[in-house]
């Protein structure tokens, strides 16, 4: 990645070509920061487009934001126009300790009024993987609208990042990563011995933003290289999101950003 400047979190603003790097002291500035970019473009789209339509993430990262936006942002969000998909689902019922939607219903959608027409789970409750991406391609084409051959233009899809440099459901050197004309797809994740279902890379390029959470010194290795190593694309899936006419913001906290040269 050419040419990335960083914004530290409480401070000034930077920007530039190919990523906005927000760089937080600790996890809460982080939450923080990723908190209030939601707000103020959960309230640009609506004032601009009517709604806002978000996919969130999951792993373990993103559940202290939610439960922040769920605490402090109940009042300043326009939730009734606001609209929720993942970005990827592990491929275990919605009730199901793994599931992405359950742990985001328990610390957000739970805990604010959002009406639940809203809501759009992954149906990973079928026990046929590629069914269940096939159905949530159908739901996105449907409530955009889309015709054959378009993407979905997110306002936001929030992402996370493996210490092996994976996002969403696309992990390294595995079959959706030469997707091309599909948005969501089963994929099998050797090393996990299971599939799961995820967005493709098309989609994610296609947002108006993506914005990835990234916190611990664990990952700090994979957003070395990321940022300044070599290695290709496929070995580090997350070197491959690049939204083609939207943002692309790292939320980062210092740990995680400590390899980074710009780490002093
Ligand atoms: C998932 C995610 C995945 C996650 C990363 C980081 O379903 O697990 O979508 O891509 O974002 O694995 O996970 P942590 O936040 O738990 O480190």
């Amino acid at each position: 990645m050419c040419g990335y400047k960083v914004r530290e979190w409480p401070g000034g603003d930077v920007m530039s070509a190919a990523a906005e790097v927000r760089r937080a002291t600790t996890p809460q500035d982080l939450f923080q920061a990723a908190g209030e970019e939601i707000i103020r473009a959960a309230n640009d789209a609506v004032a601009q487009r009517g709604r806002f339509t978000i996919a969130l993430s999951g792993g373990s990262t993103p559940k202290n934001l939610y439960t922040l936006i769920a605490a402090n942002a109940s009042a300043t969000l326009p939730w009734d126009q606001m609209f929720f998909f993942w970005g990827d689902e592990r491929h275990v019922p919605l009730d199901d300790a793994d599931s992405n939607y359950r742990m985001a219903k328990e610390s957000l959608l739970s805990k604010a009024p959002i009406p639940p027409a809203n809501i759009f789970p992954v149906p990973a409750e079928n026990p046929d993987v590629s069914a269940a991406a096939e159905a949530y391609e159908q739901t996105i084409r449907k409530f955009f609208g889309l015709k054959p051959g378009e993407f979905p233009r997110f306002d936001l899809i929030l992402l996370g990042m493996g210490p092996d440099g994976h996002t969403a459901g696309l992990f390294p050197e595995t079959q959706a990563l030469q997707e091309k004309s599909r948005l969501v797809v089963a994929n099998w994740v050797e090393k996990l011995k299971t599939s799961r279902i995820t967005f493709t890379l098309p989609v994610l390029n296609a947002a108006r933003c993506v914005a990835f959470l990234v916190s611990g010194i664990d990952k700090a290795p994979a957003l070395h290289e990321i940022f300044e190593g070599n290695a290709p694309g496929d070995k580090y899936p997350s070197k491959l999101v690049h939204p083609s006419e939207g943002r692309l913001i790292w939320f980062v906290d210092r740990a995680a950003a400590s390899e980074l040269s710009i780490a002093a």
